[in-house]
């Protein structure tokens, strides 16, 4: 509509093409304006407008957090309160659909519909540390309990009853391979995206770390799809891995939580994560909101390929945050198990299938943040030689779902027991595993594809709790960056 109407689109940013929409409906008016261009837009925005020749600033949001400060002949606007609380204390908090209108001694709110709303003006009580950590002790613990709010803003506008809705420019159709290449807890998410994927869709998929990956002289084909996963989007492995994908000829897609950031930059198409700024050093909510980018791809490519979604299954998917908000709150029992294990010297985390990766994960988890050795294994490959390690003094954490495999995680359960080994089990079948395990974690009973977003929240928790147990710094663990840039 727009270019039909003489306006110069240079990029395929929606920010851009909002301004000439705003531009569009401009005659001497930036509020009217900016309302009526707002009125054409669905999902996710929070905005500020200005106009060289107006004196003011016109914002508004819907999703995006906005927050006015009222300051001493001075107005502000941000997306976080920490922005502005070395100016002001006073701030109104903008709700979705609401347009404010300020120049440097006034504001006025308004709906969409251009009625004038009356907002409380909120005094802000904390300091800018608090505030950033949200009234936590660490930033660790509150991107573990923001996990909720992250998965819902990862769902917003991308799933319905009906099917999911994610903008990506490549054919489905002509997808014949998908090659994930990641790092860390990035890698892990991507093996249970493997797992997703290869079950929805067919499409065999290939998992490599990015640092394997860029070197081994891969084969790559033009049918082949390949998917970078980085939290940060700088990692400098998986951007080189990204770039060598691309020079044989991939489509590349990223699946990403910095907006802007190199990986976001260079991929052909991505799925923003939208979770929030991850301070800890330690991924959480990346790593559950991953799971969900990737559970919405493999429908994307299915639907995309016209086949039936499950309508539970997307219901299931839509009550995720709901579910992780139960599972979290039921959570405070794991500082207990914490106290009693936080001087152990090594730790065995067993799961699998799907709950695999999910081992690995929690064993990452506790190592990086606790300095506790720990290793994640396939519980069936116990008995090809780590058995030998288990003895009294070792605690082994199950995750044991009621899945297809639980009667076989239950006998290697009993291996373990049968050698005085701890047994820390994370189940939905909590009672009847009660007798063979020395602590277990109840977790709701969900099916399979929601089962890892589920299980490694007490996981989280346990090595959350056990780090801060040893008085360590949780959020800055020794010799680890939040993005490693370097090789
Ligand atoms: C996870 O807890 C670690 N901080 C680390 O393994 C991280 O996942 C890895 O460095 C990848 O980072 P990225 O997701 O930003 O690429």
């Amino acid at each position: 509509m727009l270019e039909k109407e003489g306006h110069k689109i240079e990029t395929q940013v929606d920010s851009e093409i909002l301004a000439h929409l705003i531009e569009k409906f401009y005659e001497g008016d930036l509020e009217e304006a900016v309302m009526k261009a707002l009125s054409y837009t669905e999902g996710t925005f929070g905005i500020a407008v200005m106009h060289k020749d107006e004196e003011r600033i016109v914002a508004a949001r819907r999703g995006s957090p906005l927050v006015i400060g009222i300051g001493d002949g001075e107005l502000f606007v941000a997306s976080d309160v920490s922005a502005i609380l070395n100016h002001t204390k006073k701030v109104i908090y903008l709700n979705d659909n609401e347009i404010a209108t300020i120049n440097n001694t006034h504001c006025v709110i308004k709906n969409l519909g251009g009625e004038i709303l009356t907002k409380k003006v909120d005094e802000i009580q904390w300091t800018i540390d608090t505030i950033e950590k949200g009234g936590f002790k660490h930033f660790m613990l509150k991107e573990i309990f923001e996990q909720p709010k992250a998965i819902a803003n990862t769902l917003r506008g991308r799933i319905s009853d009906s099917g999911v809705k994610l903008s990506l420019n490549f054919n489905v159709k002509d997808v014949k391979r998908i090659v994930i290449t990641s790092c860390g807890t990035s890698w892990h998410s991507a093996l249970i995206g493997k797992h997703f994927i290869e079950k929805l869709t067919r499409i065999p998929v290939e998992v490599d770390y990015a640092s394997e990956f860029r070197y081994r002289h891969p084969i790559i084909s033009k049918g082949d799809l390949v998917v970078a996963i980085s939290q940060s989007g700088e990692t400098a492995d998986t951007l080189a891995a990204i770039r060598e994908a691309k020079l044989q000829g991939a489509t590349t897609l990223g699946i990403v939580n910095v907006v802007g950031s190199t990986i976001a930059r260079e991929v052909d198409c991505g799925i923003y994560l939208h979770a929030g700024p991850e301070m800890g050093v330690a991924s959480t909510k990346a790593f559950t909101c991953q799971l969900v980018a990737l559970l919405l791809l493999a429908l994307h490519i299915k639907q995309g390929r016209g086949e039936i979604l499950d309508k539970d299954l997307l219901a299931d998917i839509q009550n995720l945050p709901q579910l992780v908000e139960k599972t979290l709150n039921d959570g405070k029992t794991i500082f207990d198990v914490a106290e009693e294990f936080k001087d152990s010297k090594d730790f065995l985390y067993l799961g699998r299938g799907i709950n695999f990766p999910v081992a690995l994960e929690g064993a990452l988890k506790l190592k990086e943040i606790s300095y506790i050795h720990a290793e994640g294994y396939p519980a069936a490959e116990m008995k090809h030689g780590p058995i030998a390690l288990v003895d009294s003094s070792l605690p082994v954490v199950f995750i044991a779902p009621h899945d297809a495999m639980y009667e076989k995680i239950i006998s290697n359960m009993q291996e373990i027991k049968a050698r005085k080994g701890k047994i820390i089990a994370i189940s939905d079948k909590g009672d009847e595993i009660k007798n063979l395990a020395d602590v277990v974690f109840q977790v709701p009973s969900v099916r399979e594809e929601l089962s890892p977003i589920i299980n490694i929240l007490p996981l989280q928790l346990l090595s959350y709790y056990v780090a801060d147990a040893k008085g360590l710094d949780v959020d800055k663990p020794r010799n680890l960056a939040k993005s490693v840039t370097v090789e």
